[in-house]
């Protein structure tokens, strides 16, 4: 089937599951695939399309599966590979999607690739990763450091007598993308998978597989400090080429829906990627607006956001991508904090509001909708507040990087606080039950106190709650062409508070209005834009707003959406 065939994951919504921390079926603290296949009757009700299972395969679990060893198993711990088929045909006997995640930058240095390529400069495998000779001193070919902040990019393996390439931890070392025997290894695990049915890939780390092969130093290093290995490693010189090559060869021959990881991808890159004429992938998964609260260490910081930077970023995505490429609209996932505490507010009276409005901004944009475990019922950061609890490889990394430049035990501990990837990663809250209905078992990282109040079963007991706010948000989608392809029209740049825009397709123009404080302000909209105040299509407080001509008075975190006149 010709790929852009129907585009139906243009109207689709994707819901991203974490299989570690959804559901333990078998008492053994992990989330698995049978607990999946409970849980699928309730992604069913809460209306999304499309599964995307994070790693699933064979791993030793340096980076929680994204450090592959088998392509082609099922690690033990979720389950078996009949679980897996039984999940996948029971998923489409409801109408749901999957997609899987292929990770392919780097694998697991316990794959057999590796175990191989390691031992020789002549073997089969010799060349499947990025193997180069120390400088003269011995020392590594140059100065790139990992991006999970433990040192130095490079490796050395004396029974090659060099050093292989790891973007990330030291146990995954990059795949070689320019040998085209790797490329064609790759392939066939995708062919293997699509052909079994699923649904598509979401691709890890996609902008990085293909490196600038001088791998030269990065220049804006400090003297003495490892320097950033996106410079050298970012939408790299033969990625596009690779992309088409894998169109061509798999893609082109399933309708499946495609979304490329794009760390670190300017807007022009982006289209690139997935502008239909060019046969590479449905769309882009990009982290512009997740950049807005980075400080003095990067991502690591306890800044917040402005919301001047959080819709610039938006609005020069949602402008530069309208018909030409796809947008991935998404506030959380499992690498970043939880959006209520980040762009929202955790505090009693405004959590499930502020979740709802968040919600609403991000809903109606154009683009396919992610919505990650938890974040329909406005889950928020755990906030551990000792180190032993963490259990994600770059909060350790990152907790010893900042003892060694001298900083606090406290502030250290603010920055995990408020960006650790294991916010994300705490168990989902079925219930108020012990282990918030998660597993019978101590679960592999600590859940959030909070789950007595924030679980699932309460929010399924209260017509009011996130649930199915995020359920009508859904429904919406369904039933409004404007949502999937109106273009996008800023109302407000220069508001402080307000995030509010237009959608507009062949004489159907809505209005969203986002408030993002947690004050009563005034809003007033611009003369030419008139509501139908009769015709609400959502809102997150019960009644009205109070309106005096064209003055709005937006109650804390208030959202609503009107037709236009
Ligand atoms: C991106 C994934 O989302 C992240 O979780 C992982 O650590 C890196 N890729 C490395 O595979």
């Amino acid at each position: 089937m010709n790929e852009h065939s129907t585009d139906w994951w243009k109207k689709a919504v994707v819901y991203q599951i974490y299989p570690q921390s959804f559901k333990d079926s078998n008492g053994d603290g992990i989330g698995d695939i049978n607990g999946i296949r409970e849980k699928l009757p309730y992604l069913k009700e809460l209306g999304i399309d499309v599964i995307w299972l994070n790693p699933i395969y064979q791993s030793p679990m340096v980076d929680n599966g994204y450090d592959v060893s088998d392509y082609y198993a099922i690690q033990a711990e979720f389950g078996t590979m009949a679980d897996f088929e039984a999940m996948l045909s029971e998923a489409h006997a409801l109408g749901l999607k999957l997609i899987m995640d292929l990770v392919v930058c780097a694998s697991s240095s316990e794959h057999q690739w590796f175990q191989e390529s390691k031992k020789s400069k002549n073997n089969p495998y010799s060349d499947f990763y990025i193997w180069k000779d120390p400088k003269a001193d011995g020392s590594a070919p140059n100065n790139w450091g990992s991006i999970f902040g433990a040192g130095s990019c490079w490796e050395y393996v004396p029974e090659r007598g060099q050093y292989y390439l790891h973007l990330f931890a030291t146990e995954m070392p990059d795949l070689n993308w320019d040998n085209p025997e790797l490329r064609q290894e790759v392939y066939k695990n995708m062919r293997f998978w699509l052909d079994m049915g699923i649904d598509g890939f979401r691709l890890d780390s996609i902008s990085l597989i293909s490196k600038k092969l001088e791998f030269p130093d990065n220049p804006a290093a400090v003297e003495g400090e490892f320097g950033s290995p996106y410079f050298g490693a970012s939408n790299g010189p033969r990625v596009h080429e690779f992309l088409q090559e894998m169109n061509r060869e798999v893609l082109s021959h399933y309708d499946v829906m495609t979304v490329g990881e794009a760390t670190r991808t300017p807007v022009e890159e982006a289209v690139k990627y997935c502008e239909p004429s060019r046969h590479e992938l449905n769309m882009i998964f990009q982290f512009d607006h997740m950049h807005v609260d980075y400080g003095e260490y990067g991502r690591y910081s306890d800044l917040r956001f402005k919301l001047s930077d959080l819709k610039s970023s938006m609005v020069k995505w949602q402008t530069a991508l309208s018909g030409r490429g796809w947008n991935s609209l998404y506030w959380d996932n499992h690498d970043q904090p939880r959006v209520v505490s980040r762009f929202g507010n955790e505090r009693p009276e405004f959590r499930e509001l502020s979740a709802k409005m968040l919600a609403t901004v991000l809903h109606f944009q154009q683009g396919t909708p992610y919505i990650f475990q938890g974040e329909e019922i406005g889950m928020t950061n755990a906030k551990f507040d000792n180190i032993e609890d963490y259990r994600d490889l770059e909060a350790h990394n990152m907790y010893r990087k900042f003892q060694g430049l001298g900083l606090s035990e406290k502030e250290t501990l603010r920055y995990l606080n408020y960006k650790s990837r294991d916010n994300a990663r705490t168990p989902m809250q079925w219930s108020g039950e012990d282990k918030a209905g998660f597993t019978a078992a101590e679960s592999w990282i600590a859940l959030n106190p909070n789950y007595k109040e924030i679980n699932v079963s309460s929010a399924l007991a209260d017509k009011n709650s996130v649930f199915y706010y995020y359920q009508e948000l859904i429904r919406l989608r369904k039933e409004l062409e404007v949502m999937i392809d109106g273009t996008f029209e800023m109302v407000n740049p220069e508001d402080s508070d307000v995030f509010s825009y237009i959608r507009h397709r062949e004489g159907e123009k809505l209005l969203v209005i986002a408030s993002f404080s947690d004050k009563k302000i005034s809003f007033e909209l611009p003369d030419n834009l008139r509501i139908k105040k009769q015709q609400k299509i959502i809102g997150n407080y019960d009644d009205e707003v109070k309106m005096k001509g064209q003055e709005l008075y937006l109650r804390p975190y208030e959202a609503l959406v009107y037709w236009l006149k």
